[in-house]
């Protein structure tokens, strides 16, 4: 959760330029990872459409960054983690989405210390992703 607003202070998606910047975000982010084969890994564990995979990042992320929790009035409780279970994720894949969001935010411009800073977030989270035998949080190796 991206959150250190104090009272009267613009949220992360106000910074970032609010929904349609957001929309335009998670577009370029999957548009990348469906044409650049830096990203074909994580690519195959999409399904062959990412429509509703945009919606759903679309909807967590407008309220991780602060703005409007879209994503439970669709898709119920947002359990991140337990969601991705079912996708074998380690360093190598935490990091191909890293730089795929990485790209995405360079690609659209946002101002380069608050992309640092989302960068920041998104690593964290990123990285309470992994799940692959030997390859979890916390652990060594
Ligand atoms: C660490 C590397 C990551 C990989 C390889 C990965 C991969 C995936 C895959 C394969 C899906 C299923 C696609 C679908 O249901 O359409 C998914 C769903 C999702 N991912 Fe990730 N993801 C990663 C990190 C993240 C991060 C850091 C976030 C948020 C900051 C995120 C947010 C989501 C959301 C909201 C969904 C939809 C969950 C659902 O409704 O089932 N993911 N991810």
């Amino acid at each position: 959760m991206v959150d250190a607003r104090g009272p009267g202070e613009p949220t992360a998606l106000d910074l970032l330029g609010g929904d349609a910047a957001l929309q335009a975000l998670v577009g370029r982010f999957y548009a990348l990872m469906d044409q650049d084969p830096a990203y074909a890994e994580i690519r195959r564990l999409h399904p062959p459409s990412l429509e509703v995979s945009a919606d759903k990042l679309y909807r967590f992320l407008s309220g991780w960054l602060g703005g409007p929790p879209l994503y439970p009035e669709r898709y119920g409780p947002p359990m991140l983690r337990a969601r991705h279970l079912p996708y074998p994720i380690g360093a190598r894949e935490r990091d191909q989405w890293l730089a795929c969001m990485r790209q995405a935010m360079a690609d659209l411009g946002v101002p380069a210390a608050l992309a640092a800073a989302l960068e920041q977030a998104f690593a964290r989270t990123a990285d309470w992703m992994r799940n692959k035998p030997g390859d979890m949080p916390g652990m060594p190796g």
